[in-house]
This record gives structure tokens, C-alpha cells and sequence, in this order.
């Protein structure tokens, strides 16, 4: 299938790709994609700080979608597109922890964030995804939890190599229905089945993590055996 032209805009230093590509994503053609070498105040969940130093890959993805309800989707397509260059690509064996988040070994290597633009005529989404693909070092709160390819192959990757294979990867996930994307999500994922902590708007919630619906939230069951959705939190395995 023919796939869209995706235009790069490559950047040597940017506050964040997602900041930019979202304050141009108005007039930009669908995808448009902002690369950083690295930022300066990379966000993630909760504008919670990215760490984006020189070596990792930063990318903003502009996509014009026909139906903007469900972002959570446009997340567990980037998730599968990122898992499967990582596996397929550099064989690492990365998995995917609901909803964003791309882990080796339990460490974090990616991080995805979806965010909607809805501007005067046309509603835009900007999906920023940071890979850490040569970062050598962490800083001492992310030491145990983030990893990076280089620490994990043991040798540099190349930042090009791996978004030109994202992006068609992306491409081909975005012209799945619902139901095919939450297929080839379960392929990667690791939280189904598990003993899950989740933080909700502030608050604990304990239970196991039983299936995804149509939209991508998650339903757990709780110890009193009533199931819940939840639509955005951080889940702990290992508690
Ligand atoms: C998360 O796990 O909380 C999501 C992290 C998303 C980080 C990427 S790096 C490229 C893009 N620019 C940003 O400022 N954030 C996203």
C-alpha cells in the first residue's frame, strides 16, 4: 500500500519537538514530523520532565486524523510501531507496559505522548515519541527505573536509521481499524494477567489487569472482584 510522504524537520536544539510541532501543527501537511537531537524541557505524562540529552531520539509526529476520540489508540499504534523496529530491528526484546510506555527488562527505553491540537479548522494530533537509544548515563532518580539501547547492546545505534523505520511502521498502524490495533497491541504488551498498582488522579488502585477495551482503557479487576475502567494512570508491577 502506498504510503504518505512523511516531511522531517530536523532541529539541532529544541525546548520539545512536541511544543513546536503542536504550535505549528495548524498549518503543517499531516505528517510532519519534528526531530530534536536533543530539548531543552522535554515533557512527558502529567508535564512530567523528559530527559533529552545529545545521543537520544526525539520525534513529534503531526497526523490529521478523521475521528479524534480515541487517543489512546493513536498511543498503542506508536507503542506497536516503536516495539516492532526495536524487535524486529535491533532484537531487543521490548514489550510494551500499558499505555505508553516501552520497556527492556522492565527499564524504560521509550516514552509516548498523544496529545490533540484543536485549532480553528482542522484538528491536528501530535504524537511525541523519546527513545533512548545512546544515552550512557541516567541521572540518579532514573537509574534504576530508565534504560537505553546502547546500555542494553552494547553499542551505538543509529538515531536515522531507527525513525525512518518508525515511521512507516507508524504509518501502517494508523490505517488499522480499533480492533487490529488493540490486536497487534496484545502481541507486545505485558501487563494483562499481572498483579497491577495503578495511580488514579492521585489515588491507589490495586487489582489485576484483565483486558483492554474497544477504546484502549484498561479494566482491572479489584480484590472485591468488581471490575473498573481506567483511562490513564501509572501502573507498578512490583509492589
Ligand atoms: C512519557 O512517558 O511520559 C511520555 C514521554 C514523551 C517524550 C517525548 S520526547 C519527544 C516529544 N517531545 C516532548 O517534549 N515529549 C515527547
Amino acid at each position: 500500500m502506498k504510503k504518505d510522504t512523511v516531511k522531517v524537520l530536523s532541529f539541532k536544539e529544541l525546548l520539545s519537538t512536541s511544543k513546536t510541532a503542536k504550535e505549528m501543527a495548524a498549518e503543517a501537511e499531516p505528517w510532519t514530523a519534528v526531530v530534536a537531537e536533543s530539548q531543552n524541557a522535554g515533557y512527558g505524562k502529567k508535564k512530567r520532565g523528559w530527559f533529552s540529552p545529545p545521543g537520544g531520539l526525539y520525534f513529534s509526529v503531526i497526523i490529521k486524523p478523521k475521528v479524534l476520540e480515541e487517543l489512546q489508540l493513536l498511543t498503542f499504534a506508536a507503542g506497536v510501531a516503536v516495539a516492532k523496529v526495536l524487535n524486529e530491528k535491533l532484537k531487543v526484546k521490548a514489550c510494551l507496559k500499558w499505555p505508553n510506555d516501552v520497556l527492556i527488562e522492565g527499564k524504560k527505553v521509550c516514552g509516548i505522548l498523544t496529545e490533540s491540537v484543536i485549532g480553528e479548522k482542522v484538528a491536528s494530533v501530535v504524537i511525541g515519541i523519546g527513545i533512548n537509544t545512546n544515552i550512557e548515563k541516567f541521572p540518579l532518580e532514573l537509574a534504576e527505573t530508565a534504560t537505553s539501547l546502547k546500555k542494553e547492546l552494547e553499542k551505538e545505534v543509529d538515531n536515522k536509521k531507527i525513525l525512518a523505520a518508525v515511521l512507516p511502521e507508524l504509518q501502517d498502524m494508523l490505517k488499522k481499524d480499533a480492533t487490529a490495533i488493540a490486536q497487534k497491541y496484545k502481541l507486545y504488551q505485558n501487563t494483562l494477567g499481572k498483579k497491577i498498582k495503578v495511580l488514579v488522579q492521585g489515588k491507589e488502585i490495586c487489582g489485576q489487569a484483565l483486558d483492554f477495551d474497544q477504546k484502549g482503557d484498561l479494566i482491572v479487576q479489584l480484590e472485591n472482584k468488581k471490575t473498573i475502567k481506567i483511562l490513564e494512570g501509572d501502573v507498578t508491577y512490583n509492589f
